[in-house]
């Protein structure tokens, strides 16, 4: 297909983001007008998808034209944007995500040092306990019986691990932040319910500031409030919540739905789970070849220009948005291997942007690295036997336009008695 790229504008998007489309087939369809194209966002509203790999480097690393902070997109600050947008939750809020220069560093010194590889590898015999925990709790399951892995595995464990860091202890305030964070994502519900359930995680989180700074634990929401009392005017309350908010939101919806479409995807190639057992291949790099084939962030929500830019042959003008399309950049990254995911591959992974690039790079990827592989290693080594209980076509995606992943696993995790006799008979 040959297209006049200086032609292209966002008066007419070439494309959509369609939640209930699946994000393979949308990142072909994008890179079959990449490097750069306009598309519609729910409700019409207008934007750049950065889709090939080049592209998508050049929008991450700290481009001078471009910013972080949607107090740069036009559409929003005419007030052109509905209040319940979908993605809205993910994009305003005062916290280094959607900050540039000296006060994105700010904010983000605040907790680098808990997630450095250093400090999170210390971290891995609780991360360990805390998945043997869990396991111990699906073993009660009774064999033949189908139990959602992603219910029951892949949401609990980066929850409580993130919950844990931040001292998020109330198992009841736990469940109720993840209730909110779910609606709030969701473009399955009212405009009115995900604000209803924005205001409600901020209660939670206000409280668990209220209660920490009664009784600090030594965790990283203690070490927070020390700095927002902190003479020095490090931090403010807003950010505080939001600098809370964005972590333990990112914090564990992203590495859940990595974990469960690692699992999926190991559950199809029995023998490359066999050559992983068998320690022939390691669990890290099942990890990254999950991250590069299914990362289950799909597009990543914005960036805006502060001046008309030229962007790998179109033009972008001032206070256009662009999204980055992670899962179309990753695919191009990939070239032409046909099977997909391939944990022998693992050479290949070496420049996958799951995480993102340049200075917004996940603050969480050695956390989500480690909690994965270990999450792996001991699901798999304490049900070797575990299969998938409907046909993969059967799996229902999540609904959304930022996630990638399916809504829900069911898995046996060990055979049936009988089904163990008929097979040794068979
Ligand atoms: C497989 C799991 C994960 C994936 C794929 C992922 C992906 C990403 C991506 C693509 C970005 C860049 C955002 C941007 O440039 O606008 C990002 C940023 C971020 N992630 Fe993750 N993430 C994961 C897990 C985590 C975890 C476990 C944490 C917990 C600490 C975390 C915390 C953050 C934070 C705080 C940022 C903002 C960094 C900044 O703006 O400087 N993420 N993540």
């Amino acid at each position: 297909m040959r297209i006049d790229r200086s032609k292209l504008s966002l008066d007419q998007p070439v494309s959509s983001l369609d939640p209930d489309r699946g994000t393979h087939e949308e990142a072909a369809e994008w890179l079959r007008y990449g490097p750069v194209v306009p598309v519609s966002l729910p409700d019409d509203v207008r934007a750049w998808a950065a889709v090939s790999a080049g592209a998508a480097r050049t929008v991450l690393d700290a481009h001078p034209d471009l910013s972080s902070d949607p107090r740069h997109w036009g559409a929003y600050t005419r007030g052109e944007i509905p209040a319940g947008w979908p993605l809205l939750n993910l994009i305003v809020g005062e916290s280094m995500l959607n900050a540039d220069g000296a006060d994105h560093r700010r904010l983000r010194r605040l907790v680098s040092h808990a997630f450095t590889p250093r400090r999170i590898e210390a971290f891995a015999p609780r991360i360990r306990e805390i998945t043997r925990e869990l396991l111990d709790g699906l073993e009660t399951v009774e064999p033949g019986a189908v139990t959602d892995l992603k219910e029951g595995f892949a949401y609990p464990l980066p929850l409580l691990i993130i919950c844990e860091l931040f001292g998020l202890t109330d198992p009841d305030q736990q469940r109720r932040l993840r209730d909110h964070f779910r609606t709030m994502l969701s473009v399955e519900v009212s405009g009115a319910e995900r604000q209803e359930a924005a205001v409600g995680q901020r209660e939670v989180l206000a409280r668990l500031v209220a209660d920490r700074r009664a009784a600090p634990l030594g965790d990283l929401t203690s070490a927070l409030i020390e700095a927002l009392d902190d003479e020095a005017g490090r931090l403010t309350q807003k950010e505080l919540i939001d600098t809370l908010e964005i972590i333990l939101l990112a914090g564990h919806e992203t590495t859940v739905n990595s974990l469960t479409s690692t699992v999926l995807a190991l559950l199809g190639r029995p023998d490359q789970l066999t050559a992983l057992a068998a320690g022939e291949l390691d669990w890290p790099s099942a990890v990254e070849a999950g991250l590069h084939w299914n990362g289950p962030l799909r597009n990543l929500f914005m960036r805006y220009a502060l001046r008309d830019t030229e962007l790998h042959g179109v033009t972008v003008r001032h206070g256009e948005p662009i999204v980055v399309g992670l899962a179309a950049a990753n695919r191009e990254l990939g070239g032409t291997v046909p099977a997909g995911f391939d944990v022998r591959d693992s050479g290949r992974y070496d420049r996958q942007l799951a995480f993102g690039a340049g200075p917004h790079y996940c603050l969480g990827a050695p956390l989500a690295r480690l909690e994965s592989e270990i999450g792996l290693s001991q699901l798999f080594g304490r049900f070797p036997a575990m299969r998938l209980a409907v046909p993969e076509s059967e799996l229902v995606p999540v609904v959304s336009t930022a996630i990638n992943g399916v809504a829900a696993l069911p898995v046996v995790l060990r055979p049936a008695p009988t089904e163990g006799r008929s097979s040794a008979a068979g």
